[in-house]
């Protein structure tokens, strides 16, 4: 029996060891961490539990026959993270690359397969040259298998995508299919065809970094969530993450200790300027309202014109939804929908309440917008308000003008319980262009037009450009001061706390895409 350990000892090592020492340095070299250590940086300490070490490549073309493949490029298991079940898969770029064979992608969906059958989240650690090329179809099934999954667990656990290297062709479909993807600056990206390619097909110059890193994703393209200038901050808010998210669908996210706002409530009331043109900072709002003050921004710097992210009330973790008002005076625009509603969804698969603070003068106006399919895309904030479940809090802090008043989680959209500040504006649109349309022949036949259209532009102000001609229809529920807010969006939320909302059975809905 020693001797027998003593091989087993001797063969675990082996793999743990990976691609060897020099291929370990090389990944150190580039500021990356080998696989095993982002999964002990990622888990709580020493409960990572590995799963398939000894699964073996079985390729033998291309010489592969003399290719030793310790763990086959990816090391997957299940640990604790804050003390809670997370299934895991971190590919092993010291490995023929990180790239995904046969038996490699049998792994990952072994793992995959038992976090949807346990009910707890997925994290996946990207790090790869993608399909292996010796394997052939072999790998590309691999491929074709994993995305299958990724959309048969979506909405059922949380799946995480994590890119720490390389992403590339096909592979950039796994994370895609995912709920959030995370990147680490200069050591990551993602791309569909790389450098080489484009400049092939297209002439095109363009550095890997400038093609898809984690800049461009996370300002330009909207395909990764969040980004950090290191693994281990990246890694650090995959836990953050988690904590603001339940196991599974059904389940709730976990309660965690209530503390108050770091700021005082009645100097909410300040943040909103007198002139109503004049931008502020919707997180100042939102510091103010959840407990800590503590929020965590998801795609801060994509479609800056809509605050997304998430926080707690009373303990209880929030999806929050806010118009921008210091970036395009936080209209809605076709990026702006693509987030928000996407982030919605997440929402309400997971059951996190949604919290919505509307300040908009409308959608964006513009030849580009239209002929970008604005509808289809302003679309999708609608379907994803009108579809979700879970409790839906709206405050109207300010504007909410025509198709925006709507669309930001309205009372029509199946809101719970919408709260309106005295400085809210709700109307089929802004006082000046209203003015200009309803009494345009006034105006012009004045002997001063222009004294005319001010003093038109303060009547409807006086008419419309308030929060009482819809709190007189019961589309808001109350006109509350901003003091007020956060103990009505607790006391709301401790009211929602059992919604049981149902939706007609069919197979799927058809969400505008
Ligand atoms: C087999 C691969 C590999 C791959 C890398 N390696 N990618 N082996 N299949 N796809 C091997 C290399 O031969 C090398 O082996 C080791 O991994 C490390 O790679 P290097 O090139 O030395 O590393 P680096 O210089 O850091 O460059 C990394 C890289 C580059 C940019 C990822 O390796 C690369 O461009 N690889 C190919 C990328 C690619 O085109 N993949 C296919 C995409 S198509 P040795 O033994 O020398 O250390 C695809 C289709 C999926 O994925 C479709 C799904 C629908």
């Amino acid at each position: 029996m020693e001797e027998k350990i003593k091989r087993l000892e001797e063969a675990r090592a082996k793999i743990v060891a990976g691609g060897g020492p020099k291929r370990v340095e090389a990944q150190h070299q580039k500021g990356k961490k080998t696989a095993r250590e982002r999964i002990e940086a990622l888990m709580d300490p020493g409960s990572f539990v590995e799963v398939d070490a000894f699964v073996e490549h079985r390729a033998v073309e291309l010489g592969m026959d003399e290719v030793d493949a310790p763990g086959e490029g990816v090391v997957v298991g299940y640990g604790l993270v804050d003390g809670r079940q997370v299934a895991v898969f971190a590919q092993d770029f010291t490995v023929i690359g990180g790239s995904l064979g046969e038996m490699h992608a049998a792994k990952i969906c072994k793992v995959m397969d038992l976090a949807v059958k346990v009910g707890i989240p997925l994290v996946g650690i990207n790090d790869s040259g993608g399909a292996r090329i010796q394997e052939g179809v072999d790998a590309l099934s691999g491929y074709g298998d994993i995305f299958y999954r990724n959309t048969l667990a979506s909405g059922v656990i949380p799946q995480i995508s994590v890119i720490m290297g390389p992403c590339a062709g096909g592979a950039v479909y796994s994370p895609a299919l995912t709920d959030f993807v995370l990147m680490t600056d200069k050591s990551s990206n993602m791309f569909i065809t790389g450098p080489q390619v484009i400049k092939a097909v297209t002439g095109e110059d363009v550095s890997a970094e400038d093609l898809g890193g984690s800049h461009v994703h996370c300002e330009k393209s909207g395909v990764a969530h969040l980004r950090f200038e290191n693994e281990d901050a990246t890694l650090a808010a995959i836990r953050r993450l988690l904590s603001f998210l339940p196991q599974n669908n059904l389940e709730d996210a976990p309660l965690a200790a209530v503390s108050e706002p770091p700021v005082d409530p009645a100097a909410l009331a300040d943040i909103i300027p007198d002139q109503p043109n004049k931008p502020y900072d919707v997180r100042r709002i939102i510091e103010g309202l959840v407990d800590s003050g503590d929020f965590m921004e998801v795609m801060a710097d994509y479609a800056k014109n809509i605050v997304i992210g998430y926080a707690r009330l009373g303990g209880r973790s929030v999806g929050v939804i806010a118009n921008q008002p210091a970036v395009m005076a936080g209209v809605l625009d076709i990026n702006a929908s693509d987030k928000a509603s996407r982030f919605i969804r997440t929402c309400d698969a997971f059951n996190v309440p949604l919290l919505t603070l509307s300040d908009t003068a409308g959608y964006l106006p513009g030849v580009g917008q239209e002929h970008g399919g604005v509808i289809r895309h302003g679309a999708k904030l609608l379907y994803a308000y009108s579809e979700a479940t879970v409790p839906k809090l709206t405050v109207i802090v300010r504007k909410a003008y025509g198709g925006a008043y709507i669309a930001m989680c309205s009372k029509h959209l199946g809101a719970d319980q919408v709260f309106a500040w005295p400085s809210a504006e709700i109307a089929v649109m802004g006082p000046d262009g209203a003015a200009n349309i309803i009494f345009k022949k006034e105006i012009e036949e004045a002997a001063d037009p222009a004294a005319a259209r001010k003093e038109k532009i303060e009547e409807y102000k006086r008419s419309f450009a308030n929060p009482y001609k819809a709190a007189a229809r019961g589309y808001v529920d109350d006109v509350i001061e901003p003091a007020a807010t956060r103990s009505r969006l607790l006391a709301a939320l401790a009211l929602l706390a059992g919604k049981r909302e149902t939706r007609p059975s069919r197979k799927h809905g058809n969400f505008p895409v």
